[in-house]
């Protein structure tokens, strides 16, 4: 078992991360500043493909970046950085984050810091975690679809209880600098999106560059853009033959969910999300 608990939280632990309670425990005084970016999601939410798109629009804030892995511009927060301290990083630093909202660094709760906070429906996120598990050697692997599901469903899986996480972070939306995105919505309408998000973030980009970045981010551009496709992960960590890239669609849960499946999900659902005022595209 390559997971552990931590105030509610599964965490996961790997040679990668070297992720420990100390760490995430002093994560809570990690200083914020004015300018820190954050993109927090639930694991398979589409963090990686957002991750890119932010990293693309501070490209020209640091040339000599260029040539990095969208990892090393921005970082899972709770990863043990290897060479540097965070707190060298020049600003505006970027991060990424699966931390529920009990967790983050004290300093984001006086709005410091703008966070953009990416959901999906959550389905479309068990198949996807369903498939990723069985390559990504750092989870524990399910056997299928029902395990996957009952994992999620109790909150025993990387990320913790799906219903806490977006709960707890929208339920406490007041006190952050924060942004709610869907992945539904940019698959729909990308540029939008991407507007949306230069704005929050005041990064004024022209009608070209935003062009530029839509190009580059397509699912098949990335998943063969070696600096944006995870590729270089060692194989202790993820097995060769799995992708970060499955299939990128929404609704693909019906393709795998059986009726009894769906029935099961929706029962947990409605009850621990009946006055959530968010809503959701399933399909
Ligand atoms: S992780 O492991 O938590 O970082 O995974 P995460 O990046 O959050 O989610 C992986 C899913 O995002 C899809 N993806 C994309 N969809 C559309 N366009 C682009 N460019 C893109 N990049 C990644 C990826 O395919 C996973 O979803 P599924 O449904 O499994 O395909």
């Amino acid at each position: 078992n390559k997971m552990f608990i931590y105030k509610g939280m599964v965490l996961t632990f790997h040679e990668l991360t070297d992720t420990n309670k100390e760490y995430i425990e002093n994560l809570e005084h990690f200083e914020i500043r004015e300018s820190d970016v954050f993109l927090v999601t639930f694991p398979k939410s589409g963090t990686i493909w957002t991750q890119n798109i932010i990293t693309l629009m501070y490209e020209d804030d640091f040339p000599e970046e260029v040539n990095l892995n969208r990892i090393q511009r921005m970082p899972w927060l709770e990863i043990i950085p290897k060479n540097k301290d965070y707190n060298s990083r020049p600003s505006p630093r970027l991060f990424c984050s699966h931390l529920q909202e009990h967790l983050v660094p004290k300093g984001l709760r006086n709005k410091k810091g703008k966070i953009i906070y990416l959901f999906r429906n959550p389905k479309d996120i068990i198949v996807s975690y369903n498939y990723f598990c069985k390559y990504m050697l750092t989870f524990d692997a399910y056997k299928d679809m029902d395990e996957t599901l009952d994992k999620f469903l109790s909150g025993f899986l990387f990320g913790g209880s799906w219903f806490d996480h977006i709960k707890g972070w929208y339920n406490n939306r007041d006190k952050f600098n924060i942004l709610f995105l869907s992945y539904e919505e940019m698959i729909k309408d990308l540029r939008s999106v991407l507007v949306k998000i230069s704005e929050f973030l005041v990064k004024s980009l022209s009608d070209a560059a935003i062009d530029k970045i839509m190009q580059k981010v397509t699912f098949n551009n990335m998943k063969s853009d070696p600096k944006a496709n995870y590729k270089f992960l060692p194989d202790f960590i993820m097995k060769k033959e799995g992708t970060f890239f499955r299939k990128g669609t929404i609704g693909d849960w019906k393709n795998f969910f059986t009726v009894s499946q769906n029935e099961r999900f929706d029962k947990v659902y409605q009850d621990k999300m009946k006055d959530f005022p968010l809503t959701f595209t399933w399909d």
